[in-house]
């Protein structure tokens, strides 16, 4: 094993991305994780999701020596520097981020660092957690000098690289300013561009993490409540938002209305932050609110589908478009778009959806996955875009008026091109806007 300063254990996504990231900064990185297979895969260059720029950056740094993958922590005990990026699935029980990973990660390298190293939790996690590793640690291990740094990650599935190379700002939180300072000179590249740092404690580093995330589903189910609004009073969402956006005290971003948020982030974090403010005492409105109006949305969506269709879906055949949570992505975790197709199928529909690249595991009766936009609206009474992809927004929807059964679009993403010479023979509802009827 050649000689490493920094350690990445647990090599998912933000692992991943955080480990090219810093080897193509110059950084020589020994990646640690329990997953054989994926760690022979990486080995290989062959990076287990899918992301924009993502393998060619990673070919990049093997060919230049920087990256080495291990299934054996020891093979890191040379490092200083040791990035904690293993997950924290929500407890089906407590509603709470379960930490036996991180636990089990943190025991492991403190094992084989070397005195005075640095253990940096990228993981999102309970306020309060990282303290609580650091007096584990004090504690099992007086011999070593180790240190907790929380440093979360902002990266957005999809754009995850660039998000990396291109922060608003790094957070680092720590009670030992040599340990923050040691993490700090690991991101040089971007103090050297002035990228604003936050070097704070652990708590308040914890607590901006789940703040910053819930803020933004807060923003997205803001959006969405006036986009019902104007669905029924009349008006267009999208100069609606440019119109508040515009105004720079609210921005422009995160004001597209939809199906609702989704993702392995906003779902887990909201409902992780409200625990927690139930647990200190300090309940968290806003955030319980926002969690309990965005899940009742895909119910609504389903409520408005059935209502254009005669309310009867038994029986009817409906295309999906979009499996994948957002554009840009293979991921289907809290998806709104395989919520509605669960729902559908639990309705008596029959599904035909097609996504380009995602996928999901349901073997059902009357569910099929089809490769071709065409293939899945064959004899489709509705056809429903439920993820924004490129493909859908610049799709000619005359190319399937003979095999569907009625043209009718429920676009749940506002993608669709309603001013094409095909759209007045269509029926096209969307989110944010009423009923258009065909007219040709
Ligand atoms: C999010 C955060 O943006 C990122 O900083 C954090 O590290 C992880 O969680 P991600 O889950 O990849 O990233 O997706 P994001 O692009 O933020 O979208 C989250 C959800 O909100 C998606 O379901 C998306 O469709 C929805 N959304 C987003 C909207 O419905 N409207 C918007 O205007 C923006």
């Amino acid at each position: 094993m050649t000689a490493a300063e920094v350690c990445v254990v647990g090599v998912g996504y933000v692992g991943l991305i955080q480990a090219v990231g810093l080897a193509s900064f110059g950084q020589k990185v020994v990646c640690v994780d329990l997953d054989v297979r994926k760690i022979e895969m990486l080995k290989k260059g062959v990076p287990p999701i899918f992301e924009e720029g993502l393998e060619e950056t990673l070919s990049t740094a093997i060919d230049d020596g920087m990256i080495s993958f291990t299934a054996d922590i020891a093979d890191a005990r040379r490092a200083d520097l040791f990035f904690v990026a293993v997950g924290t699935p929500t407890s089906e029980r407590t509603g709470n981020a379960r930490l036996d990973y991180l636990e089990a990660a943190v025991s492991d390298i403190a094992e084989i660092a070397k005195d005075g190293a640095v253990v940096v939790v990228k993981s999102t996690v309970p306020i309060g957690t990282c303290a609580g590793l650091q007096l584990r640690l004090d504690r099992d291990h007086p011999e070593k000098r180790l240190h907790i740094v929380s440093n979360p990650e902002f990266l957005r599935e999809g754009t995850a690289l660039k998000d990396f190379f291109n922060p608003e700002r790094i957070v680092i939180g720590g009670a030992d300013e040599a340990a923050r300072e040691r993490v700090k000179a690991s991101y040089a590249a971007f103090a050297d561009r002035g990228i604003p740092m936050i070097l704070t404690d652990t708590s308040t580093s914890e607590t901006i993490k789940y703040a910053a995330n819930a803020f933004l589903a807060t923003k997205v189910t803001f959006i969405n409540e006036i986009s019902d609004l104007v669905e029924t009073v009349g008006g267009d969402i999208e100069q609606v938002a440019r119109g508040i956006g515009l105004d720079s005290r609210i921005g422009p971003q995160f004001l597209r209305a939809g199906p609702g948020y989704g993702g392995s982030c906003f779902p887990k974090d909201t409902l992780a932050l409200a625990t927690i403010g139930r647990r200190h005492g300090v309940q968290q409105q806003i955030v319980e609110t926002v969690i309990r109006i965005n899940d009742s949305r895909r119910f609504r969506i389903l409520k408005r589908i059935e209502a254009a269709m005669g309310d009867k879906l038994s029986g009817k055949r409906l295309a999906v478009l979009g499996l994948a949570f957002k554009a840009d992505t293979d991921d289907v975790r809290d998806s709104p778009a395989v919520d509605i197709v669960h729902a559908l199928l639990e309705e008596g529909a029959e599904v035909r959806s097609y996504d380009p690249v995602a996928r999901f595991a349901v073997d059902h009766r009357g569910y099929s996955q089809c490769d071709s936009i065409a293939a899945a609206c064959e004899g489709a009474s509705a056809v429903l875009v439920a993820t924004e992809w490129a493909d859908f927004k610049s799709f000619d929807f005359s190319t399937i008026e003979s095999v569907v059964e009625r043209r009718y679009i429920f676009d749940m993403r506002r993608v669709v091109d309603v001013e094409a010479p095909w759209a007045p023979r269509w029926d096209i509802e969307r989110i944010g806007s009423p009923m258009q009827r065909a007219t040709a």
